[in-house]
């Protein structure tokens, strides 16, 4: 009998660079075994042998496949240990899992981009989609926020992205310093400075809840459509793939239906902000 596919065992990664990107967050570039193939906003399932798995969602191109790159944020005791690792190190990856950004609802649109802290991960992977399908687009606004410059991520992606045209990448944050002459304040207050054609627009948020919450009433409040605002939900997860059920917000397996949501598909949901 053929031996059956355990589709939890993992495939190989070899750690090759440890980029930092801020006091707390690192960007892990790992080296899979084989070809490894997601689409933008899926997420994996990243292992260590002997300490545990987390999911996170690559930051890097869709379109890359000898490569991987993941972005942590230090939260607690496995992320703790992926940011101690050193070039060399061995992990596992399992998935892609989820249904990641419907990229096909950009063509022709100007897409509106809210990220807040490390929620700039699952976006970067986004823009290298946009990037590649620019003929496909209208224009890209990214609006990112963080608490301090220093906890800005993905510097040079800035001065890249306003490179480009029909991409333009604005940052603010909440407490400014001698080094900040861009905005200070939340990120909301980004959507006031530039010029957007709502209805010509779809908009994609991702970050801490809070921030979630704020960037979609303002979207809200613009003139955005439920269904044409995308969140990009974190909920705690096991399994990856609608077995466990420590995912499940309302009706939805964050895992298998998500994490990708567009707010009208779970705005009726107790809590969708926690
Ligand atoms: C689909 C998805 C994609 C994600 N992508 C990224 C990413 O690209 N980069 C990144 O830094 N983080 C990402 N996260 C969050 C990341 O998985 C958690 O920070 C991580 O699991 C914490 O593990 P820990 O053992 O270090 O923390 P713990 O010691 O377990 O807990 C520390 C804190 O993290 C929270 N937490 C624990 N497990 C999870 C979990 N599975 N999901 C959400 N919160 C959790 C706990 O409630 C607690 O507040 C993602 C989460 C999900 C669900
Ligand atoms: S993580 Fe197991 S069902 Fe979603």
């Amino acid at each position: 009998m053929p031996e059956a596919k355990n589709i939890y065992r993992p495939l190989k990664a070899t750690l090759e660079t440890v980029i930092d990107e801020s006091p707390l967050i690192k960007t892990l570039v790992l080296r899979p075994e084989k070809e490894f193939s997601f689409d933008t906003g899926q997420f994996i399932e990243l292992t260590l042998n002997g300490y545990g798995e987390a999911p996170f969602t690559p930051s890097s191109s869709p379109f890359v496949k000898d490569k991987l790159e993941v972005t942590i944020m230090k939260a607690g005791h496995v992320t703790e240990k992926f940011h101690q690792l050193t070039p060399g190190a061995v992990l596992g990856i399992r998935g892609p899992y989820g249904r990641g950004y419907p990229v096909y609802n950009m063509y022709d649109k100007e897409v509106v981009i809210v990220g807040g802290g490390c929620g700039l991960a699952p976006i970067r992977s986004l823009l290298y989609h946009l990037i590649e399908w620019k003929d496909r687009i209208k224009r890209v606004v990214l609006c990112y926020g963080s608490k301090t410059p220093a906890d800005c991520i993905y510097k040079p992606l800035f001065r890249e992205l306003n490179s480009i045209p029909k991409f333009e990448a604005h940052r603010a944050v909440n407490v400014a310093d001698e080094t900040w002459d861009e905005t200070e304040g939340v990120v909301t207050v980004l959507l006031d400075k530039v010029n957007i054609n709502v209805p010509d627009s779809v908009a994609v948020v991702c970050g801490p809840p809070v921030m979630m919450k704020f960037a979609t009433q303002k979207l809200l409040s613009m003139g955005f459509p439920e269904d044409r605002i995308y969140l990009s939900m974190e909920k705690n997860m096991s399994c990856g793939f609608g077995k466990c059920g420590h995912c499940m917000m309302g009706e939805f397996f964050v895992c298998k239906d998500g994490p990708v949501f567009s707010y009208d598909e779970i705005r009726h949901l107790p809590d969708i902000w926690r």
